[in-house]
């Protein structure tokens, strides 16, 4: 029996929000009322909600207008996407309505600025931080200028580098040695077009394997989540572009199956000094939510920090969330009154795979077809999988017509659990193929033999290390 009534405001962007509002529907202690701002009237959502607003650019005033005249009925909201983070929407609900909100402050929004990162790694964990150098827009009066002073540290640190815009780009911006450029003059374009609208960071390649570290704090302490892996690039092979994230995979321990529990235990040591230094003495509860979620990079000098990202990763947290033992909300609750204990997890693991539009990521240049997608077929398949299979839509929206529409990004993931990788991948793919629409994925998010190149790689380079 479902006991106490509970308003959740949720800001959504994307099938984290669904995810998400998936694990709160689940509680068993309490009976969830969504109150959701969405950016568009996601099928999901618009099922579970109470309350429904369609706010297309995720203003932080709008969404506080929603939250202001329903605060009676709300006891906390919870936010996934960045921007309203950065904007600072949990400073303005707080203030203005009193509601309490699961993000970090504005000041607290790190991710926000790649600069202010690095600085702070050098502060706390210099070994974790690539060799780096900030070029300020201020501090440059021509090209030439500039050009000069990144020869300079060309030269200084070698050619292979990666060039980052201070600011968020949704992934884009970010140009890596080998992969973007392979000259000088090459890189130094990529530069100028990032340095026309951003200071820039130009920062020492690391190589190696990637993992995504998240954990959830309420102020005084933080309570790490299991390692998952991202695949970033659009196409199998990692042929594409870098995307927002094709899909993830988790394993049934705590960290991946090419690095083993002392690396695990490495990255919890550098998020709890990273935290230590952000939170100072006893407790600040300016960073509840989950304010690191650490991209690392394993390499034959130990574990680099890529970056961090101060909010739940998408597709990473989709790992976690249905395979979460405590009730989500109650997780909740604790965050927001500092008394988050133990968070723990089912000994599952499970894959992620998204389907994404015709036309993103240059899978076709041109797509002007039906964009209509019909998730019926695969929700029906959630049936035979029970709790194994869930499928939550992002980028798609339920028009007047009463049909689902694939807009531009990330249309709709399937999850799929098992007692193995293959096992949740399976499921996963089952659910994906199931799906009605145009729409491609990458078939192999968690397949066996690209986990094993990943093993291979992260054996090479430790063999480099002797
Ligand atoms: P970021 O937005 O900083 O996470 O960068 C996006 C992607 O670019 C990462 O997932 C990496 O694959 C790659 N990348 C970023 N920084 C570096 C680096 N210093 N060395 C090598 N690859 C990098
Ligand atoms: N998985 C990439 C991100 O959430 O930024």
């Amino acid at each position: 029996m479902r006991g106490e009534k509970v308003g959740i405001l949720v800001i959504s962007y994307g099938s984290r929000a669904a995810a998400m509002i998936d694990a709160l529907s689940r509680s068993e202690e309490y009976a969830v009322r969504f109150y959701i701002a969405d950016k568009q009237r996601n099928p999901f959502n618009v099922k579970h909600a109470a309350k429904h607003v369609v706010i297309p650019d995720l203003n932080i005033i709008k969404i506080c207008d929603f939250v202001e005249a329903n605060k009676n009925e709300i006891d906390f909201g919870i936010c996934g996407p960045e921007q309203p983070i950065i904007d600072g929407v949990r400073d303005v609900i707080e203030s203005r309505t009193g509601v309490a909100m699961i993000c970090p402050t504005k000041r607290y929004a790190i991710e926000g600025s790649k600069v202010s990162q690095r600085v702070l790694l050098d502060e706390c964990c210099a070994d974790a931080n690539p060799i780096f150098k900030v070029f300020p827009r201020a501090d440059y009066a021509s090209v030439s200028e500039v050009k000069n002073a990144v020869w300079q540290f060309l030269d200084e640190i070698g050619d292979e580098v990666a060039v980052k815009p201070d600011t968020p780009a949704a992934g884009k911006g970010v140009g890596v040695w080998g992969d973007h450029f392979t000259s000088r003059e090459q890189l130094f374009e990529h530069f100028l077009s990032v340095f026309e609208s951003s200071d820039v960071l130009i920062e020492e390649k690391v190589e190696g394997e990637e993992s995504s570290f998240q954990a959830f704090c309420d102020g005084k302490r933080l309570v790490p989540l299991p390692d998952t892996r991202d695949y970033k690039r659009a196409f199998d092979s990692d042929l594409g572009q870098n995307t927002g994230g094709m899909g993830s995979y988790k394993a049934k321990q705590d960290w991946l199956p090419f690095i083993d529990k002392k690396d695990r235990e490495e990255e919890e040591k550098l998020a709890q000094k990273i935290f230590s230094r952000l939170r100072g003495n006893g407790s600040n509860e300016e960073l509840r939510g989950v304010p690191l979620y650490v991209a690392f990079m394993h390499t034959d000098e130990g574990a680099k920090i890529l970056e961090i990202n101060s909010r739940p990763g998408d597709p990473e947290i989709l790992n976690i969330l249905p395979v979460l033992k405590n009730d989500f909300v109650d997780v909740c609750f604790r965050m927001v009154e500092g008394n988050l204990s133990n968070v723990e997890c089912m000994n599952k693991a499970t894959v992620v795979t998204y389907a994404v539009p015709m036309d993103y990521s240059g899978y076709r240049e041109i797509y002007s077809g039906d964009r209509r997608v019909n998730l019926s077929g695969a929700q029906a398949l959630q049936k035979g999988y029970g709790d194994n299979l869930r499928v939550y839509p992002g980028s798609m929206e339920l028009r007047e017509d009463g049909y689902t529409y694939a807009l531009g990004s990330r249309t709709v993931c399937a999850v799929g659990i098992g007692d193995s990788i293959e096992a949740a991948r399976d499921v996963s793919l089952d659910g994906i193929r199931n799906i009605d629409g145009a729409l491609w994925n990458r078939w192999e998010i968690g397949a066996e033999h690209h986990i094993e190149q990943s093993v291979r790689r992260m054996k090479e380079l430790r063999a480099k290390e002797r």
